[in-house]
């Protein structure tokens, strides 16, 4: 069993992957910003005989993520996969667009994941063996309404590991890309899933994708129905489309990702 590294371990999809890749006797390296969510984190993981590593970091500053890799592997042994899932994202408000809310989203969502394959790919390459996993999303597949930022920041990343998929081919490095569509991480509302369709639950969600990394899979898209929603509305003559998808996104709400106080 090898060393992975997971970015976004202290909440949600991460959180969850996190103690699944455990319990199959990874070794984990966590990073997040919030320590005390990884420091119990750790603790969950060792009471149940894995073993894990906190490593409190922001993804978007690329030094501190690379110190980060080095403590892990000086600690723990060579960072055999990364699991790149850091991200998340705030609806764009078209008519009043910030460049700056757009820049974090694009910072957080596409350069985090650039800096951590920038700090594990050497000694990846090196070794000529690692698997680099990317949380995408099925945002990234098109614009989505009132997410210009995060379907922006997404695509960029479903292109950036195709690409790397690509160029590291006979370099003995495998490249996954997960694109979940709507995942349910914080208990069911009333009326929480307006704009969610096809919502599914965070552990069959993560079942899912623990799957996917293990078998080493290219991309994992999912659930077929929004897939293929999304996928049917680019078919569509150009008006259609935009007619269908006037007014379905999120509205803005509290920020999310806003660094810990
Ligand atoms: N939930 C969904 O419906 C859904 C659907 C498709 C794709 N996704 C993707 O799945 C991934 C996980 O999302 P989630 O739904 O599980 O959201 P979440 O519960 O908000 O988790 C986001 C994780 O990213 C971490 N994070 C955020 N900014 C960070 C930064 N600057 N540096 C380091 N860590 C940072 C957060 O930790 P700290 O705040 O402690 O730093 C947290 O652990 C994201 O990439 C998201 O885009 C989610």
């Amino acid at each position: 069993m090898g060393v992975t590294l997971l970015t976004g371990a202290s909440s949600g999809i991460g959180r969850s992957l996190a103690r699944r890749l455990a319990a199959g006797g990874e070794v984990m390296a966590l990073v997040a910003r919030r320590d005390e969510l990884l420091a119990s984190l750790v603790a969950e993981i060792e009471a149940a005989g894995g073993n894990a590593l906190a490593l409190p970091c922001d993804v978007t500053d690329r030094v501190a993520l690379a110190n980060a890799v080095d403590i892990a592997e000086s600690q723990l042994g060579p960072v055999t996969r990364l699991v790149a899932n850091a991200g998340g994202g705030e609806p764009t408000d078209a008519t009043q667009f910030d460049a700056g809310v757009f820049e974090s989203v694009v910072r957080l969502n596409l350069v985090g994941v650039a800096n951590a394959v920038a700090a594990v790919l050497p000694g990846m390459l090196a070794r000529g063996d690692g698997h680099l996993v990317a949380t995408g999303s099925l945002a990234g597949c098109r614009g989505l309404p009132s997410a210009a930022a995060y379907s922006a920041a997404k695509g960029g990343l479903a292109n950036l590991m195709d690409s790397l998929r690509i160029d590291l081919r006979g370099r003995g490095i495998a490249v996954t890309l997960l694109m979940p569509g709507f995942v349910r991480t914080k208990p069911k509302k009333p009326g929480g899933s307006r704009g969610k369709p096809f919502r599914v639950d965070l552990e069959v969600a993560t079942a899912r994708m623990e799957n996917a990394i293990l078998a080493r899979r290219r991309r994992l898209i999912f659930p077929w129905s929004l897939a293929l929603a999304i996928g049917l509305t680019r078919l569509l003559p150009f008006g259609i489309d935009e007619w269908l998808l006037a007014g379905r996104g999120r509205t803005a709400g509290p920020r999310r990702n806003e660094p810990p106080a």
